[in-house]
């Protein structure tokens, strides 16, 4: 264990958000972030060159502001834990060089910490992880069912075959002219709502503990399509679509997640990522928790998008277990969960 006085600074920087936290024992002191989304709407999505670009303009700024809110001094710090991978190249790039040069010249060591794992034990800012658990990421870039038998073990057993489940909420919601996000929007729309008409999609039969959404998104689409070629996408249509989409995503996500429940035997349901702030999803995974007799764990809210918080809690068990990079370590866009990684 580390003692109770050491301090962690952390930096997430591997899509649209620049964030830096900075961690005392288990108290959280700061976590600023700044994030992109409103520059990137025009583009209807994350534009990769303007996300670096932002990061690069904004990592000092956040990272003086996290250590003026913490209260403390660059002397203090005792570690530094920065996003390694999976993300934007770039973007990536721009978390780690500031990692490295605090890393060098405070003569601390870094830590490269996955940005999923921090997506997980973000979770222990409310409680700690039972093993074994089952943890369902579900973000912009991905949908991973992972089994952890234990404390850093992760056995990927599920996943998208193709689209991510945030990405399709935010491609069916472009096709709506709902603005980026689109899962956000979507869940404004139809939060509390229970007067929508379901509209009915074919439904896959993947086998295993897998998932694939570009049908749903490819019949939603000629859908839209050909109600707009008769004149009939008006709002109560745009409602029905997005609530039909959103419970179509979800359910098709659960129905595998308690599938891996039984057949696992686990003792609690983890979720983390972005798509783990829908309330239609909140509600469904509790509710079938209780039914199934399993503990579902989901963040708080202020947890559920990228920040350096998760960072900080993920790399605080990577440097109990002694996972320590090097200066010379790299970013991994790509990076998979399995550890060690390559330096
Ligand atoms: O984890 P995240 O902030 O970024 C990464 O992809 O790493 O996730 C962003 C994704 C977007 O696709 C966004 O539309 C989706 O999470 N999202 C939601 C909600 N909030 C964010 N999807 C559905 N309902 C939400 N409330």
């Amino acid at each position: 264990m580390i003692d109770n006085k050491k301090v962690i600074l952390a930096i997430e920087s591997s899509c649209d958000e620049t964030s830096v936290a900075i961690l005392v024992g288990e108290e959280l002191k700061c976590n600023i972030i700044s994030s992109q989304i409103k520059e990137h709407i025009p583009f209807g999505g994350v534009y990769p060159e303007l996300a670096s670009r932002l990061h690069v303009e904004k990592i000092d700024y956040v990272i003086s502001k996290a250590v003026q809110e913490a209260n403390v001094s660059f002397e203090d710090l005792d570690y530094i834990c920065v996003t390694k991978g999976p993300g934007l190249p770039g973007a990536l790039q721009i978390g780690m060089m500031a990692g490295k040069v605090l890393s060098g010249f405070l003569n601390i060591p870094l830590i490269g910490v996955h940005h999923l794992m921090g997506h997980i034990y973000a979770n222990e800012y409310i409680e700690k992880i039972k093993y074994p658990s089952l943890a369902v990421i579900i973000s912009g870039g991905n949908t991973e069912l992972v089994l952890m038998k234990d404390l850093l073990n992760f056995e990927l057993i599920g996943q998208t075959l193709d689209d991510a489940i945030g990405e399709s909420f935010d491609k069916i919601a472009r096709k709506l002219d709902l603005p980026y996000p689109g899962g956000v929007n979507i869940d404004k729309l139809t939060k509390d709502r229970t007067d929508i008409e379901l509209i009915k999609f074919p439904k896959p039969h993947i086998k295993g503990f897998d998932v694939s959404y570009s049908g749903l998104k490819s019949a939603v689409s000629r859908m839209i399509d050909e109600d707009i070629k008769n004149n009939l996408l008006d709002e109560t249509r745009v409602l029905q679509y997005a609530y039909s989409t959103e419970v179509h995503l979800i359910d098709q996500l659960l129905n595998k997640v308690f599938l891996a429940d039984k057949t696992y035997n686990i003792k609690q349901i983890v979720f983390g990522g972005g798509v783990s702030a829908n309330s239609y999803l909140r509600k469904q995974a509790l509710e079938l928790g209780k039914k199934n007799n399993v503990e579902i764990l989901i963040p708080p809210l202020w947890c559920t998008t990228d920040n350096a918080a998760m960072i900080a809690i993920a790399g605080k068990h990577l440097i109990e277990k002694g996972y320590f990079s090097s200066l010379k370590c790299t970013t991994n866009p790509s990076l998979e969960l399995e550890l060690p990684y390559e330096d």
